[in-house]
């Protein structure tokens, strides 16, 4: 079976790793095609070199615009890419503009498509994400589901037959990194003079950091926590910072630039609490049992809210008192798989492939 992926975000290249490993070891062939729409060294090679992952078979250097002029780019690279490879199954991963570019082109030249992460829903039809990931489910010959609730939400849009459950592949990642982790407080990435007592945070998505006041709300609240405050911070975050006059060293802020996987999943596990707006990382911050308050009206991990470890934040005045609450109730649940979603996942492409179309 030839399989071939499709990314270029950053959390695509953490899904990837563990599929990359699964495909080797049962002996697929595997072609992975970067479409470059994350291109600086810490948001995209590191993840390749730290986790283990073959070089991109291609590479089309999209990089960054608009997001008709993005995806747009990737759509017509891919043509030619596709054309060439001629795989049994295209695989995209999650929500980004990757993802639909990568799945619109698989499915005009009829070639199976499996989306892996469907069936996820926010319900906030103003997120870039949910229309990528609602458009992708419904190109997908094969949905791969990673949990219940996702399965719920495919079956309610009549894509029931399309659907399987996998687990979740950075559960997979996840554990596997964390479990590597020789210090898990200090792998590497953090400030000196942190300390062991932090508030790690991340802040990238357009809705959060585009909009001045919002992002001034947000940044003053986490420089007011009476800890250090270690941000993580996206391209875009200090641009808009800049761009606003907003100072990302204010009072407790320690900002670094973005980290590499094991160097964050360290950070998670020392942290005495995650604030995000980041969809992974809500969900890492879970797995690894670290509180998180998530800077978003809504979530697609809603399992980490009933379960009590992660809390929206609606009001923004209230982000230091949400990351102040009380210890959520210890937990064993495992909504999101045991890690071994990836072997899973090939496990269904190949039973789930397609019969050669017939002339
Ligand atoms: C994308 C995904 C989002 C995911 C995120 C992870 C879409 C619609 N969104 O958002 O779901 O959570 O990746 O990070 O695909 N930039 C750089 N260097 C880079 C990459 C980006 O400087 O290597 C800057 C550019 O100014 C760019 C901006 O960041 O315009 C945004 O990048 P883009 O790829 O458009 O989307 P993300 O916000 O990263």
């Amino acid at each position: 079976m030839r399989i071939l992926s499709v990314v270029g975000a950053r959390p695509q290249f953490v899904k990837l790793a563990p599929i990359a490993h699964a495909l080797a070891a049962a002996g697929h062939e595997h072609v992975i095609v970067h479409t470059g729409q994350h291109y600086d060294v810490k948001m995209s090679d590191v993840f390749f070199e730290d986790l283990d992952i073959p070089a991109p078979d291609v590479h089309l250097g999209v990089g960054s615009g608009s997001h008709g002029v993005q995806t747009g780019a990737m759509l017509s690279a891919m043509d030619a890419v596709l054309e060439e490879h001629r795989p049994d199954w295209v695989l995209v991963y999650g929500d980004t503009n990757s993802t639909i570019a990568g799945a619109l082109s698989a499915v005009k030249l009829h070639i199976p498509l499996a989306h892996l992460e469907a069936g996820l829903r926010s319900f906030n039809r103003s997120m870039p994400e949910e229309h990528n990931r609602v458009l992708t489910d419904h190109a997908a010959d094969l949905c791969l589901a990673p949990t219940q609730v996702a399965m719920g939400h495919l079956a309610a849009e009549g894509l029931a037959e399309r659907a399987a459950l996998v687990g979740d592949v950075m559960t997979d990642v996840c554990l596997t990194v964390a479990a590597r982790a020789a210090d898990p407080a200090r792998e590497g990435g953090l400030p000196d003079g942190v300390g062991d007592d932090y508030v790690l945070a991340t802040i990238h998505r357009a809705e959060n950091t585009d909009d001045p006041d919002r992002l001034r709300a947000i940044v003053g609240g986490l420089a007011s926590l009476p800890y250090p405050v270690v941000l993580t911070a996206h391209p875009r975050l200090t641009a808009r910072a800049e761009q606003f006059g907003i100072d990302l060293a204010a009072g407790s802020l320690r900002t670094v630039e973005p980290l590499d996987y094991p160097s964050m999943v360290a950070a998670v596990q020392g942290a005495r609490a995650v604030v995000t707006d980041s969809g992974g990382l809500q969900k890492e911050a879970f797995l690894l049992r670290t509180p998180c308050t998530t800077v978003r009206t809504e979530t697609e991990w809603t399992e980490t809210i009933d379960l009590g470890w992660n809390v929206l934040a609606l009001d923004l005045d209230r982000v230091p008192e949400l990351v102040d609450r009380p210890a959520p109730a210890p937990t064993d649940a495992a909504p999101y798989g045991d890690g071994h979603a990836a072997e899973a996942t090939v496990r269904t492409l190949a039973e789930r492939l397609p019969a050669p179309a017939t002339a």
